[in-house]
């Protein structure tokens, strides 16, 4: 009994001296109309004004939200160009502020509690199929990157070190044990980083070298057209089978520099990851491609173009995270390894789950594991029909590159 008296003083002091070390919802909210007031937000009528006004503060485990009516005639949109300003007037760090219009105000979201710093994998792997965890978001919302949505290729960039081969590993192990699609991954560090998946039955390609990769891009480019032709047979729009990944890790030793002597290959490696990105989603074929160093050349226009779903960790500058994001947010991010924005139709801020190699190992491990007694060249997909049409070694097989 007393134990449980003590731990609820203790807990109480420490809510109370946590609650105490942030701004209050009181002065929160005065601060904020102090800086309307002297930022000129306010609806002048006559030889009158009307400020803003907080009509409501509510406390959530994250931090406080405002919602604030406006006076008739002052827009949210003017109110929201001042978010800086408004965030330093309450003290707040402006990327802990997030304002945003709805019905006839504006609700302010304040976030006191830091994002943490490691989300483990299995306590956010709960979407299921094709949704695969991004991150946690400030509140603590999980979001998922749906394979099968309207967005299907995914665009990954950022520093060295920012956590690309970690979420790569997190989204392959979530597909692999969930929807299971065919997966052809190519990895130019020599297997390090997605050697743990080489020996799924569902992974039908491994690449370590360009020549490798481009074997890889042209299967997945033939089973592309492979399921076009069945689909336009059966009157079909889209692919209703089970669907086809290709994953990239570091797009940029696609970049061909002059005199480079791999320039051919780079060009065609190129040339069908511009032809997937535009054609694949209706056949259900998926692109993930991962880039340290985005550049205009490697990103170019028609691959960015057809890659509506961005995750961008820190980048080195302003150039690099426009070339992912189209704007400078992703330089912007603090140093913390897993820190990204996920941008599918809006932009977010999310902490990555954590997925240790040898964590991804063990989860894995009940898959079935290609058979090295049967001939891997017989194994055909699990939807395929027999194709006795065409006759590339590639198409629909297993293939060991
Ligand atoms: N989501 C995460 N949460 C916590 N730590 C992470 C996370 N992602 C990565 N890290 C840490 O950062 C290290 C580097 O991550 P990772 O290898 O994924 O970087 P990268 O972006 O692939 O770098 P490179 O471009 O050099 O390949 C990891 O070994 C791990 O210690
Ligand atoms: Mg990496």
């Amino acid at each position: 009994m007393l134990e449980i008296g003590i731990g609820l003083v203790v807990g109480s002091c420490w809510s109370l001296f946590k609650h105490l070390s942030f701004p209050s919802s009181f002065s929160l909210s005065n601060s904020f109309l102090a800086a309307c007031k002297s930022l000129n937000l306010v609806q002048t009528y006559g030889d009158e004004f009307a400020l803003p006004s907080v009509n409501k503060t509510i406390a959530y485990p994250w931090g406080q939200r405002l919602l604030v009516g406006l006076p008739v005639g002052l827009s949210s949109a003017k109110v929201i160009d001042q978010h800086r300003a408004l965030a330093e007037a309450m003290r707040v760090p402006a990327e802990d502020v997030e304002m945003r219009y709805a019905n006839d105000g504006l609700i302010i979201d304040i976030f006191t509690r830091p994002m943490p710093e490691t989300v483990p994998f299995e306590s956010v792997n709960k979407g299921g199929g094709y949704n695969v965890p991004i991150g946690v978001n400030k509140r603590g919302e999980i979001r998922y990157y749906d394979f099968g949505g309207p967005y299907p290729h995914l665009l990954i960039g950022g520093i060295s070190g920012g956590g690309k081969s970690v979420l790569l590993r997190a989204i392959l192990s979530s597909l692999a044990t969930g929807a299971n699609p065919y997966m052809y991954l190519c990895d130019l560090k020599g297997g390090v980083e997605l050697g743990i998946f080489r020996e799924l039955e569902c992974v039908r390609g491994f690449a370590t070298s360009l020549t490798e990769v481009r074997s890889a891009a042209q299967a997945v480019e033939n089973e592309m057209q492979r399921r076009y032709a069945e689909m336009a047979e059966a009157g079909a729009q889209s692919w209703t089978g089970n669907k086809t990944l290709l994953v990239v890790d570091e797009l940029a030793d696609f970049k061909a520099r002059s005199g480079d002597p791999d320039a051919k290959l780079k060009g065609e490696i190129k040339a069908i990851l511009t032809r997937l990105s535009a054609k694949g989603r209706a056949a259900g074929v998926l692109l993930v491609l991962a880039t340290q160093r985005p550049s205009a050349d490697v990103v170019d226009g028609l691959i960015k173009t057809n890659i509506a779903a961005s995750v961008g960790f820190r980048t080195r500058d302003g150039t690099q995270s426009r070339i992912i994001l189209d704007h400078d947010g992703a330089a912007d991010l603090p140093d913390i390894p897993g820190r990204l924005i996920f941008q599918t139709s809006r932009d977010e801020t999310l902490q990555a789950p954590y997925l240790s190699a040898a964590d991804a190992r063990q989860l894995i491990a009940v898959l079935p594991k290609k058979s090295r007694i049967i001939n891997e060249e017989a194994a055909p997909h699990a939807d395929a029909k027999p194709d006795t049409s065409e006759a590339d070694p590639l198409d629909g097989n297993s293939i060991e590159l």
